[in-house]
């Protein structure tokens, strides 16, 4: 990863730039709640949106017009950049309720941090903290009664970024929109995935943009992921450029495995991988409860071998949608490697439980995740 890669300076700088007045967030309260259409005990993913969503533009070199309408349809040019170039970045995250009622966000500010880290790698403008932050508690609380409190639900929160300029010419945008809207959802996968990996296509190369949560990134990986799901897998299980010889991630989420020993392995960020937030809060709580942790370079082969040999406890996926997701089956140069069920005390069982434990603030939270809205 660049070390330059940061762009914190800027954002700080762009904050202090922001007045009270332009930090006002107007809002427009939707006149027709949809809440009662909703079914909570059958929520699937990302097709249900709540009532509102937050809106800033960029404009002028400046952040500028916060609002909070009704969620709907927008207005764009044919010649919107973004539909051609795709200058377009987003950010996933969860709130959750907890015992008394209330809403928790988990880790927010990094989704913020990488959102920006996004948007320096595809030339697009910092968001300032305070409009990331206030627009996103502003939205929440007021959409708190969407945050669904069954079992396996959250609300999923889409905060993202697009080039607006109706521009047909190749270059960065001079304008952008910035959009949170959010929407309760269930579990990802409806039962654990079966993953391939992949050896002829690839997601992203060193010096690419694979490490920015760009939404070109998705768009490329669906031929693959199409021809996959053909031959009956779920995900894919990405590998490097060079050699399809190392692990990188899968479509969604990070991947981690267990040894029969115990130890906990997962390819170490790099800028062809996503740095996901669910993969560093296991990786600090494995640290926590003492488990070894290897982030390294995790070859197939060194996989494969481990389940030729009964040596794999568990392969699991880490993200926001996947929580912690059991993978059932790896397939690997037309050979289909069935992983052992999951132990009750297996650590990918322990660290899903503790984990939603936080997200709902029903154990403590000791590492100051959390954040009630
Ligand atoms: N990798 C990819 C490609 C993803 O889309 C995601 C999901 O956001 C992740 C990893 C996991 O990241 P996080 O845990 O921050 O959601
Ligand atoms: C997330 O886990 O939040 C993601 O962004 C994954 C997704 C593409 C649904």
């Amino acid at each position: 990863m660049n070390s330059d890669w940061n762009n914190e300076l800027t954002i700080s700088v762009l904050s202090r730039l922001m007045t009270t007045e332009t930090l006002l967030i107007k809002k427009k309260q939707t006149e027709k709640s949809r809440l009662h259409e909703v079914d909570f005990n059958n929520l699937g993913f990302g097709r249900i949106m709540s009532d509102h969503m937050f809106i800033a533009d960029y404009r002028d070199g400046q952040w500028q017009n916060l609002r909070i309408v009704p969620y709907g349809d927008l207005s764009l040019s044919p010649a919107t950049a973004a539909l051609h170039y795709g200058q377009a970045i987003f950010e996933g995250m969860k709130a959750y309720k907890n015992n008394e009622g209330d809403t928790l966000l988990f880790r927010a500010t990094d989704n913020w941090k990488r959102l920006n880290k996004s948007a320096e790698r595809l030339c697009m403008p910092a968001v300032p903290e305070e409009v990331f932050m206030n627009g996103l508690t502003e939205l929440v609380r007021l959409d708190s009664a969407w945050v669904p409190s069954q079992d396996g639900s959250a609300l999923y929160i889409r905060p993202f970024m697009f080039s607006t300029d109706p521009y047909v010419g190749v270059k960065p945008s001079d304008t952008y929109t910035f959009i949170i809207f959010t929407g309760p959802v269930g579990a990802y996968f409806a039962k654990p995935p079966r993953v391939k990996i992949e050896t002829q296509f690839i997601r992203s190369a060193e010096g690419g943009v694979g490490g920015a949560k760009c939404a070109g990134n998705y768009a490329g990986s669906l031929y693959p992921a199409k021809l996959a799901q053909e031959e009956g897998y779920d995900q894919l299980i990405w590998t490097d450029a060079h050699e399809h010889a190392y692990i990188e991630e899968s479509g969604a989420m990070n991947v981690m495995f267990v040894l029969d020993d115990g130890t906990l392995l997962t390819p170490a960020v790099s800028d062809t991988t996503l740095d996901g937030i669910t993969r560093k809060t296991i990786l600090a709580i494995a640290r926590h409860w003492g488990i070894p942790v290897e982030e390294r370079r995790i070859s197939v082969q060194e996989i494969i071998s481990a389940l030729k040999e009964g040596r794999l406890e568990s392969a699991f996926g880490a993200g926001t949608a996947a929580v912690v997701s059991h993978i059932s089956t790896i397939g690997y140069e037309r050979l289909d490697y069935t992983l052992p069920d999951v132990k009750e005390d297996s650590f990918a069982k322990k660290v899903k439980e503790y984990l939603i434990e936080i997200y709902t603030g029903k154990t403590e939270d000791l590492f100051g995740w959390t954040l009630k809205v």
